[in-house]
């Protein structure tokens, strides 16, 4: 059984995920996240807050998810967003063009004629009688109320949610550039083939932001402070990876401009933190063909799994694209006014107007959540006939488990009231008083529990606990009263290895 075979039985039989609408037998490309994926998954998207955009002041916002045609006219998935399809005569089956013929092609005959050449069989009956069936666009379509003909879509990005209340966070926040604007939040694509479990689903997570910036200052603070940050990193037409540092790789133009290389460090300090190894992801310079519609320079971050490498991570340069076609198709001039620097402040302002550029870091959460299954997941051995996952405190599902020994003798009272304590605080605390001990804190393990408390005989006398390790076995007597301290103190823990 390959890996994510093993892991996705593993996340459904701890419920990490579910299959939606399971009892009406399930519809491909959408997952519920159970109590445990529930916990896990909340806790990426809070780092992520607290790290990129609390840390740094910047602003969160939550829009709607459809949107009325004329929006997604402006920022170009009603034409752009499809995918070339091919239909095998024989079977009938669709699949996507791009998944089957490797190549370059622009008109229907062109694909025509390397399907041709490249023998193309049919995945479903190995025909070779298939054609191209023209393009799929990959929005779900809906309608605005009773009257047919508001067509509305459900959003394809989050992003197009922040451009459009730009101008009147601008307002309210200081009229000054940069401003950055993140939102996390559902996203929906109705993919033509869904699969390989959560990475490519029809309804997912994205936490996406939108740095604007004067086009004629594209500088960050904070870029000094990360310059150095070794980046891997391979150039699309070239299988070869390079390690450089950031600094390096904007003086090469790989990356266009220090605002995304300044994104790109946080996010390689994100994932080790989050518990990806630093040797099992890289950037990947996208060439012209898969570079996005709106976009003058892609550079994706790929993660090495048991389904392949898997795009986890887009950042990309939009320049001024979605907020100049929102204003021509609105007619709502999104062009703003800065002032001057170093002006007397005084009297009339001088300053001048500019249509701000973007820098758009957009990262997914389910992708991510299933890489952190891969790599923290750790085998039986060890001392341990069990398999478990290795996952860093700060987004552990529960940061630590709660058990009494026994449920006689008052040690069951004595351990609800120290996980009230603990809930009390805020913390995700496991309880249970099930099972031989031993069971118990393989259950803790096989879920990612960093620490589990035990009150025994010896609890009843001196308010003492057990305080048991996760990655090591390793046991030690605490005090009752430190209990909460030392969870909370753990809770900041994550993978940091920095500078390669
Ligand atoms: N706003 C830019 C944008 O949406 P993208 O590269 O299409 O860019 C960004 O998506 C991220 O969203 C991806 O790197 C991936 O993590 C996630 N994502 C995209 N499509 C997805 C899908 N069908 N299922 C799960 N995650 C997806």
């Amino acid at each position: 059984m390959k890996l994510h075979e093993r892991l996705m039985e593993i996340a459904l039989n701890r419920s990490f995920l579910i299959p939606s609408c399971e009892i009406y037998g399930t519809v491909g490309g959408f997952y519920d996240y159970g109590p445990v994926g529930c916990l896990l998954k909340r806790k990426i998207e809070e780092r992520f807050r607290q790290f990129f955009i609390k840390k740094d002041g910047f602003f969160e916002i939550e829009t709607c998810s459809v949107l009325p045609l004329p929006v997604l006219e402006a920022s170009g998935h009603a034409k752009n967003f499809a995918d070339p399809m091919i239909k095998c005569k024989k079977c009938e089956g669709e699949f996507k063009a791009d998944e089957l013929v490797k190549g370059v092609w622009e008109k229907p005959e062109e694909l025509s004629k390397l399907l041709k050449q490249e023998k193309i069989a049919c995945p479903n009956c190995q025909s070779t009688e298939i054609e191209p069936a023209g393009w799929f666009n990959l929005m779900f379509k809906t309608n605005v109320g009773p009257v047919e003909g508001n067509t509305a879509y459900f959003r394809p990005e989050t992003a197009q949610g922040i451009f459009l209340d730009f101008s009147r966070v601008f307002r309210n926040h200081g009229t000054k550039l940069p401003l950055c604007i993140g939102q996390v939040g559902h996203s929906f694509r109705n993919e033509i083939s869904p699969r390989k479990g959560i990475i490519r689903l029809r309804e997912f997570t994205q936490m996406e932001m939108e740095y604007f910036f004067d086009p004629e200052n594209d500088k960050i603070d904070g870029f000094a402070g990360v310059e150095h940050e070794q980046m891997r990193i391979m150039v699309a037409g070239s299988e070869r990876m390079q390690k450089m540092s950031i600094k390096e790789a904007v003086k090469k133009k790989i990356i266009p401009n220090e605002i995304m290389a300044y994104f790109i460090a946080k996010q390689m300090r994100f994932y080790i933190a989050l518990g990806i190894p630093y040797e099992k992801f890289y950037f990947k310079k996208m060439g012209k063909k898969d570079t996005p519609h709106y976009s003058r320079g892609n550079i994706d971050l790929e993660v090495e799994t048991s389904f392949g490498a898997i795009e986890t991570v887009g950042n990309a340069y939009r320049t001024d694209f979605d907020l100049s076609s929102h204003s021509a198709k609105s007619g709502v001039d999104l062009k703003v006014f800065i002032e001057k620097e170093n002006g007397n402040g005084e009297g009339k302002s001088e300053g001048r107007k500019v249509m701000p550029h973007v820098v758009e870091p957009s990262m997914g959460v389910d992708r991510l959540f299933w890489c952190i299954l891969e790599h923290t997941f750790r085998e039986k051995g060890n001392g341990k006939e069990w398999e478990w996952f290795d996952i860093p405190p700060i987004i552990a599902p529960y940061s630590c488990a709660v058990y009494p020994l026994m449920k006689k003798d008052g040690m069951a009272e004595k351990a609800r009231a120290v996980v009230a304590a603990l809930r009390e605080e805020g913390i995700d605390a496991a309880y249970g008083e099930s099972g031989s001990i031993g069971r118990r804190y393989a259950r803790a393990d096989e879920i990612g529990t960093p620490y589990c408390f035990t009150v025994d005989y010896d609890t009843l006398k001196d308010d003492t606990v057990t305080i048991r390790y996760r990655n090591d076995g390793g046991q030690e007597r605490v005090k009752i009263s430190e209990v909460c301290g030392i969870v909370k103190e753990n809770l900041k823990k994550g993978r940091v290895k920095l500078n390669g």
